[in-house]
């Protein structure tokens, strides 16, 4: 076969086609997980430290915006253990982190502007004599007024970036036609990532001003921009290597670049090696989360429940710099039409600047926020004209060949959401369960039971044209075993694992031949962040090509030993086939090797096919849909607030999988982090703008008790309309939205209350005590309208 000059264009190689032999599309398990089980499994902290190794803390603001007229540091200097306390003053380069906008200071210069802010960085001998000695500093404060809500933000017009507008169709004269019309406010809290591992780095200096910073992120890239900009040297100065995460969620996207400069400015201010590992309690309070939204939102529809018109505006709490906000506003614009069809709607978003943590990427990036607003919009036309929510769900639905262009111009392809929606309300029993929970309804006072169904369909590519590129590098060594490294980064998805089986496929080798190396800035360059949910589509891609080079290669030159045509060479169960032939592949590579063939090679892939236009936000940002629904089941206990989800299933499009059994445990994880976020997990900050939940002990993440005991997650099945690897989809981030109908679940169980005939006030979180509060406006609301009604006794 020809050199692939294209492979982007490539149709599936006839390699393994007619055997049968594939080593894509199997369960297999994750490429660490004897490791991660065995404890063996090496992250950032566990690599052995290299003698004269010091340990650097932050020293953080305490005040939420100030300036500061005195800083004291005498009393740290002091403190046992301590080696050197740096300060803004003591960055060669530029003192900024910042990855678009660059308004992140690395080190407060005179302004703080939020508690936690770091002002210092103390290194000492061991870990806990640099934090003990971090909270000795002596800071004169004078303090300035501080934002802190969104609503705050926005009645002060106070923004990191201009705000953003798509319209489609003229909203104004929709609404003044529309039949009716739904209105009101929302709050979604944000969410803090939680990964199990900490931020993390550890520097060490090399020969001739080099530096190797290795580091937990999710974009060792970009850690290398950042780290060279603080040191004043060139990227070729800086390498930056990450084997693994202990998880990311988006958390390690831009927010490992402190750390990383941390680390880095004080091991070439001391010219030893430095880690820098946050705490718990540092890591909350100093990096930036997701961010909550608050919405106004306006929407007009006709007899049956289709929307006719709608409104709605954004203001997104983006903290004190912009980060990755722009980003995240930009996805929640392109996500507020979820599945449905909007002619005529006017969607702005705002990112209010708020003297909080500068909130970030987090598994979904805007996306969950954009969506959920529409389907808070759908529940209550639904309830407002007496009809199931779901009925009211596909009526609105993206058509197959009318009604099919989102706000933003992007043609809905290859959607499968009518399918899987029927496939899932007849496999979920919805109808049935509906009738049997209304019954249980009526003869419960107390306890109340709530079914929601709720699709997805999220855009898969960076909304950063640019971004979507990727490359790697296979070698085959002459003993037959293959190497991979490729710009992608693992962090408990299973990105390695994907990439092996796409390079193992392609040589047709047993997948324990190929082993993978740690992501690292010398070997593959310029890479994107592991991020957009892209991580399989643009590395395995990149790798496909890689391998297939090497293997054109191979083919002929077995041609030279089998006789036959290079393009019939079939390459699977570690052999070459052709001409009737066979030799095992390593025979063929060590004879290749003799006859000085290049058994290595680069891979690059860049996503085709798309655009956008960031002025008028119209395009194509994203390289194809993926889709999915789930039906959750829960009970609420009326008096108390707490709830139980009794049963979740869930259909996710993976396209053709990869590997379903990491799919699978992508939906599950995604779906229980997702109900975290809109159940239990709730950020609060006080009044002076300190957050107060910054430790597990406050902050509720989902336990294995809160996971349904009937959970039932299956793919459906369907190739990628687009040339996608292998055909697969992106898993990461959708199954996010999953839990949308745990959220709407909870809210249906309230409404019960009244018999289904207001709409219940819930904000997210819906902790017990939302719950209890959207219970008390629901009965209230129904006592006004009614007279007096004993409150438990309504029934539909
Ligand atoms: N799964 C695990 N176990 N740990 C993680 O940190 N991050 C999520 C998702 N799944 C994450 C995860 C996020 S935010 C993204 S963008 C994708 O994985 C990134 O990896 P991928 O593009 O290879 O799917
Ligand atoms: N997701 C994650 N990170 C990003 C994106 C996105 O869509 N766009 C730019 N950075
Ligand atoms: Mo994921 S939020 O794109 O890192």
């Amino acid at each position: 076969m020809n050199h692939p000059e294209m492979p982007n264009l490539m149709p599936e190689t006839a390699t393994n086609a007619d055997t049968g032999w594939r080593a894509v599309g199997v369960s297999r398990p994750h490429e660490s997980a004897e490791l991660h089980v065995l404890g063996q499994a090496t992250y950032t902290d566990d690599i052995p430290e290299l003698q004269g190794t010091l340990h650097a803390a932050l020293g953080l603001s305490s005040k939420a915006h100030a300036r500061i007229l005195a800083l004291d540091l005498a009393p740290v200097r002091a403190m046992p253990g301590v080696v050197a306390v740096l300060t803004a003053a003591d960055i060669p380069g530029t003192n900024d982190c910042g990855p678009i906008i660059h308004d992140d200071p690395i080190l407060v210069t005179d302004t703080v502007q939020y508690i936690g802010q770091p002002v210092f960085i103390v290194v000492a001998d061991t870990h806990t004599n640099a934090r003990r000695a971090a909270r000795q500093a002596n800071v004169t404060y004078e303090e300035l007024p501080a934002i802190i809500t969104p609503q705050q933000a926005k009645a002060a017009a106070s923004y990191v970036l201009p705000p953003m507008r798509l319209e489609r169709g003229d909203a104004q004269a929709a609404f003044e036609r529309a039949p009716h019309v739904v209105k009101g406010e929302l709050f979604v809290g944000g969410q803090e990532q939680f990964y199990l591992e900490g931020q993390i780095a550890y520097a060490i200096p090399k020969e001739n001003r080099g530096m190797l910073v290795q580091c937990s992120t999710q974009h060792p890239s970009e850690m290398q921009h950042v780290v060279a900009h603080a040191l004043g040297l060139h990227s070729h100065h800086v390498q930056v290597e990450c084997r693994r995460m202990g998880g990311g969620f988006g958390g390690k996207e831009s927010q490992s670049a402190l750390w990383a400069c941390g680390a880095a400015l004080a091991a070439a201010h001391l010219k030893r090696p430095v880690k820098l590992r946050a705490d718990r309690d540092d890591d909350m309070l100093v990096t930036g989360k997701r961010h909550c939204f608050w919405y106004e939102y306006e929407a007009g529809y006709d007899d049956e429940g289709r929307i006719v018109a709608a409104r709605v505006d954004m203001t997104l709490r983006a903290g004190y710099s912009a980060d990755l906000s722009g980003p995240v506003a930009t996805r929640a614009v392109c996500h507020f039409d979820n599945c449905y069809y909007l002619s005529d709607v006017d969607i702005r978003a705002a990112c209010g600047r708020t003297n909080t943590q500068s909130n970030t990427a987090f598994r979904g990036f805007g996306g969950p926020q954009g969506a959920i607003a529409i389907e808070y919009v759908i529940d209550e036309i639904a309830r407002n004209l007496g009809k199931d929510a779901l009925d009211i769900r596909t009526l609105n639905y993206y058509g197959i060949d009318e009604r099919n262009q989102t706000p933003y111009g992007q043609v809905v392809a290859g959607n499968v959401l009518p399918e899987l929606t029927a496939q899932l309300e007849r496999s979920s029993e919805y109808r049935t369960r509906r009738a049997a929970i209304d019954a249980y309804n009526a003869t419960s006072p107390v306890l109340k039971k709530g079914l929601a169904l709720t699709p997805l369909k999220f855009g898969i590519a960076f909304n950063v044209t640019h971004l979507n590129q990727a490359g790697a590098l296979v070698h085959v060594y002459v003993d037959g075993s293959v190497l991979v490294n490729h710009g992608g980064t693992e962090m408990g998805q299973g990105v390695n694992t994907k990439v092996m089986q796409v390079v193992a496929h392609e040589l047709g080798v047993d997948l324990a031949h190929v082993r993978i190396t740690a992501t690292d800035t010398t070997k593959v360059s310029n890479t994107s962040a592991t991020a957009a949910s892209t991580g399989a589509d643009l590395n395995g891609k990149a790798a496909q090509d890689a391998a297939r080079r090497i293997r054109d290669r191979l083919a002929a030159f077995a041609v030279t030993l089998l006789g036959g045509e290079a393009a019939d060479v079939q390459f699977h169960d570690d052999a070459v086939h052709v001409n009737g032939g066979s030799l095992p592949f390593v025979e063929v590579v060590q004879k290749a090797y003799l006859k000085r063939v290049q058994l290595w090679s680069d891979g690059f892939y860049a996503t085709p096919n798309l655009s956008w236009d960031a002025k008028s936000m119209n395009g194509n940002p994203f390289s194809y849909y993926a889709y999915g629904a789930a039906v959750s089941e829960v009970v609420v206990d009326t008096l108390t607030g707490e709830w139980k989800l009794l049963r979740a299933d869930a259909l996710y499009d993976a396209g053709r999988s990869l590997n379903p059994a990491l799919d699978i445990g992508q939906v599950e994880g995604a779906f229980i982090q997702g109900m975290g976020w809109l159940t239990t997990e709730q950020l609060w900050w006080n009044a002076a703008g300190k957050l107060m939940t910054h430790a597990p002990s406050t902050y509720k993440i989902p336990g294995i008790s809160d996971c349904p005991e009937d959970f039932r997650v299956q793919l459906f099945d369907q190739p990628n309309v687009v040339d996608s690897i292998h055909r697969s989809k992106a898993v990461g981030e959708p199954p996010l939205l999953l839990p949308f109908s745990v959220f709407f679940a909870i809210r249906d169980a309230i409404s019960a209350v009244a018999g289904h005939r207001v709409n219940p006030p819930l904000n997210a979180p819906a902790t017990s005590e939302e719950i209890l509060r959207a219970i008390d406006a629901v009965t209230e609301n129904i006592a006004s309208k009614m007279g007096s009604v004993p409150i438990f006794q309504a029934s539909r």
